[in-house]
């Protein structure tokens, strides 16, 4: 039988510090209402000082870890996404690589904004039904309280902190009632480059740069885009919406995992939402909440998993998984 990659752990980590939306609207001109209508965020966590990409992502592959059982020696890949990386090099990996003690394999960033994740699962998937590893970690971290400009409220109010991680083992499987990663879907389209992006990094000049978004049109390319991706993943495995039993999407807004979860005709309950306590922790959003819905005992073994997200590049992806 091929090789397939398992699913075996996952793993968050959220900063401990919570800030509401009431607290935002006494240093910015906002209210709670209006976010909340506008994007369903109630609140967002913030990362205190240490509390860094390779700090998070550390703390959330240890969780993934220890889900799947797994000694550190069983890691032959880390491969993390992020937009907020500790440092320009070492990769954010690298330093979760020490962290964990782990002394072979290798590991490697992988930026894709908000679709950081899924483009590290594709890749972490491929590299293991090729046999370059047979267990891999895959990492979202993101620290995006530093990368935005706290006086912009267009922006300031979408964001939070955190970390999400799976483990993936190397195991056999075919045909769409096997566990494991079924198919990933990549896709992007550079000239829509300047509707969501930082200005600035350490390649460019001294400034780390902002968060820069035209807020409207992100919102219809990725009600669109991501329509689109979630008919080719469904296509590309015989499969129909019916059969899915859970949607894992990226959370930026309410509204586009409700028109998502429509889409699919699946009942709000089966749409797995986190955008209301952790607002859009980028590539840290889907694997948290996976990890908060898989330990909370709602995504159970055998389920069909549907994953999607979209972000700055325009970068967007799916992912189906046999859990
Ligand atoms: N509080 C109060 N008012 C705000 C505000 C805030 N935090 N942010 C913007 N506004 C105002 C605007 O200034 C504008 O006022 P005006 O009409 O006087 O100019 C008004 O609200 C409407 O702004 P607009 O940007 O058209 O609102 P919207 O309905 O498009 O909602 C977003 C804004 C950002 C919530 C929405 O566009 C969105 O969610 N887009 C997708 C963002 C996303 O998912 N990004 C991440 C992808 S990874």
């Amino acid at each position: 039988m091929p090789i397939r990659s398992i699913l075996a752990g996952v793993g968050g980590y959220l900063p401990k510090r919570v800030l509401t939306n009431d607290e935002l609207a006494r240093s910015v001109e906002t209210s709670d209402e209006w976010i909340r209508e506008r994007t369903g965020i109630c609140q967002r966590h913030i990362a205190a000082p240490h509390e860094t990409a390779a700090f998070m992502g550390t703390a959330a592959a240890r969780a993934a870890l220890a889900d799947a059982e797994a000694a550190t020696d069983e890691v032959d890949a880390i491969i993390l996404a992020t937009s907020t990386p500790d440092q320009a090099f070492p990769a954010t990996a690298l330093r979760v690589q020490a962290a964990l003690g782990v002394t072979h394999g290798f590991g490697f960033d992988v930026a894709a904004a908000c679709a950081g994740f899924i483009y590290a699962l594709a890749i972490a998937d491929g590299m293991i039904r090729t046999g370059q590893a047979r267990g891999a970690l895959v990492i979202g971290s993101e620290v995006y309280s530093r990368i935005l400009n706290w006086q912009d409220r267009g922006t300031c109010v979408l964001f939070g902190d955190g970390a999400g991680a799976v483990f993936l083992r190397a195991g056999h499987g075919s045909g769409r009632f096997d566990r494991g990663v079924l198919s990933t879907h990549l896709h992007s389209q550079g000239t829509l480059g300047d509707i969501l992006y930082v200005d600035g990094a350490v390649g460019q000049r001294e400034k780390s740069g902002h968060l820069v978004m035209n807020g409207r049109e992100v919102f219809r390319h990725a009600v669109v885009r991501l329509a689109e991706v979630v008919d080719e993943a469904l296509a590309a495995n015989s499969l129909g919406r019916h059969e899915i039993d859970w949607l894992v999407p990226h959370q930026a807004n309410l509204r586009i995992i409700d028109a998502m979860g429509r889409k699919l005709g699946l009942p709000a309950e089966r749409v797995v939402i986190t955008v209301d306590r952790h607002a859009n922790t980028s590539a840290a959003s889907v694997p948290l909440a996976l990890a908060e819905a898989r330990g909370d005992g709602r995504i159970r073994p055998g389920d069909l998993v549907l994953l999607e997200a979209l972000g700055g590049g325009l970068a967007w992806g799916a992912a189906l998984v046999r859990m």
